[in-house]
C-alpha cells in the first residue's frame, strides 16, 4: 500500500511598508531584509500600504512614483514575485472592506492609546483626520484577510500587532473562529534601528535627511552622513545603548549586516577611534545597497514587467482576501450575494 502523504500547508506571512518616501536603513534591517529571509519557509504576501500613507497629506504625483519604486526596491532586495505576492493594498479593494467591518469592533479607548497616533497627531496637529485615528483597525486588516501566521515588522509595531490580536480574539470569541491570531517577528538585532543625528529616537524616513540612510543613497552621501552621524565626547568604543545611544547604533548596524556577534565586533574595535568605526559601518551599508542599487535600476527601467508584476499580486492576493471577507460578512449576519 501507497504511504499517505500529508501535506502541510506553509504557514503564512503578512507584512508592509508604506511608499511614503525611500525606504530607510531602519525598514530594511527592522523588516525587508527579514522578509527575504523567510521566503522560502513560509507563504508570504508583501504588501505596500498605499491606503495607510493618506492618513497624511501625500502629493499625488509624488506617491505614484514612490510607490512604484516600493515595488521595485521590493524586487530588488530579493524578493522573487512567483514565489511570493508582492501587491499595493489599494489594489485589493477588501482591505477598506475589513477595516469598516473591524471599525465595528475596535474602541475609541484604544485607538486613543496608540503612541503612534499621539506622535503623529503632535507632528501634524493641523491634520489629525479619523484615517489616522483608526489606521491601526486598517493595519488589523490587513494581516487578518491573510490568515497571517507570522508578521515580520521593527519594534515600533508591536503595539498595533498587539491591538490586531485583541481585535481578532474579540470577534473570534463573538462568531466563533474566524482569523488566524498572529504573531509578530522581531529581529534580534536592529528591531529599532536610531536616528543617526537623535540616538534616542528611531530612524525614520519623515526626519531630516542626515538623521538616515536611504536605501538609495549614493557611497558618497553614506559616508557623509555617517561622519556626522552623533556620538559621545568619550572615546572607548563599547555596546552600552542607554549611556552611548550613537556608538551602540553604528554598533547594531554593523553586527546586523555583517551578520558578527557583539563580542567579537567591540574586541575588534578596541584599539580603535569613532572614525574607524564610522569608517567601517558606511563600508558595510555600502556593499549592502550596492547590488540593490543596481538591481533596483534594472527594475525601474522595465515598467511593463513591474506592472505584471503588481497586476499579478493583486489577482493573487484578492482570492485569499475576498475568502476571509465573506466569511466575516456571513459570520456577522449580512445575506450573501
Ligand atoms: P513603515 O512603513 O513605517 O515601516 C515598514 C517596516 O519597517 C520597520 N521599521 C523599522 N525597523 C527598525 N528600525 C527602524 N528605525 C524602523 N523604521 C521602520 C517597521 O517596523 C515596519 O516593519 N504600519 C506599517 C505598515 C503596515 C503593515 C501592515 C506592517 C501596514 N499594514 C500589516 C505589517 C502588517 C508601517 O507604517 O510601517
Amino acid at each position: 500500500m501507497e504511504p499517505t502523504a500529508t501535506v502541510q500547508r506553509k504557514k503564512r506571512i503578512l507584512s508592509g511598508i508604506q511608499p511614503s518616501g525611500t525606504p530607510t536603513l531602519g525598514n530594511y534591517i527592522g523588516a525587508m531584509r527579514n522578509w527575504k529571509m523567510l521566503a522560502d519557509e513560509y507563504d508570504c504576501f508583501y504588501m505596500i500600504a498605499d491606503l495607510h500613507t493618506i492618513t497624511v497629506r501625500q502629493e499625488p504625483a509624488k506617491l505614484r512614483a514612490q510607490s512604484t519604486q516600493m515595488l521595485a526596491l521590493l524586487l530588488a532586495i530579493g524578493l522573487d514575485p512567483e514565489q511570493n505576492v508582492l501587491f499595493f493594498q489599494s489594489h485589493v479593494h477588501q482591505h477598506a472592506e475589513m477595516a469598516w467591518l473591524l471599525n465595528c469592533f475596535t474602541y475609541m479607548g484604544e485607538m486613543s492609546r496608540m503612541t503612534q497616533f499621539k506622535d503623529k497627531s503632535a507632528k501634524h496637529a493641523d491634520n489629525i483626520n479619523c484615517g489616522l485615528f483608526t489606521y491601526p483597525v486598517l493595519m488589523a486588516g490587513d494581516i487578518l484577510l491573510y490568515q497571517a501566521d507570522l508578521v515580520p515588522v521593527g519594534a515600533d509595531q508591536t503595539q498595533h500587532l498587539e491591538i490586531c490580536r485583541d481585535i481578532a480574539n474579540r470577534f473570534n470569541g463573538l462568531y466563533s473562529n474566524v482569523f488566524t491570531i498572529p504573531e509578530g517577528y522581531y529581529p534580534k538585532l536592529g528591531a529599532r534601528v536610531m536616528s543617526l543625528q537623535e540616538p534616542t529616537r528611531k530612524m525614520s524616513k519623515s526626519d531630516p535627511d542626515d538623521s538616515f540612510i536611504g536605501l538609495l543613497d549614493t557611497p558618497d552621501v553614506v559616508r557623509r552622513k555617517m561622519r556626522r552621524a552623533v556620538t559621545d565626547s568619550e572615546t572607548e568604543i563599547r555596546y552600552d545603548p542607554e549611556n552611548k545611544p550613537g556608538v551602540s547604533n553604528l554598533l547594531s548596524i554593523y553586527c546586523a549586516l555583517t551578520g558578527e556577534s557583539m563580542d567579537n565586533v567591540v574586541a575588534s574595535f578596541s584599539s580603535k577611534g569613532y572614525g574607524d568605526l564610522k569608517n567601517a559601518v558606511a563600508d558595510v551599508i555600502i556593499d549592502t545597497l550596492s547590488p540593490i542599487q543596481t538591481e533596483f535600476h534594472r527594475y525601474m527601467a522595465d515598467k511593463s514587467y513591474l506592472e505584471s508584476v503588481w497586476r499579478t499580486g493583486a489577482e493573487r492576493a484578492s482570492r485569499i482576501a475576498e475568502r476571509t471577507l465573506s466569511k466575516a460578512m456571513k459570520k456577522i449576519g449580512f445575506v450573501a450575494k
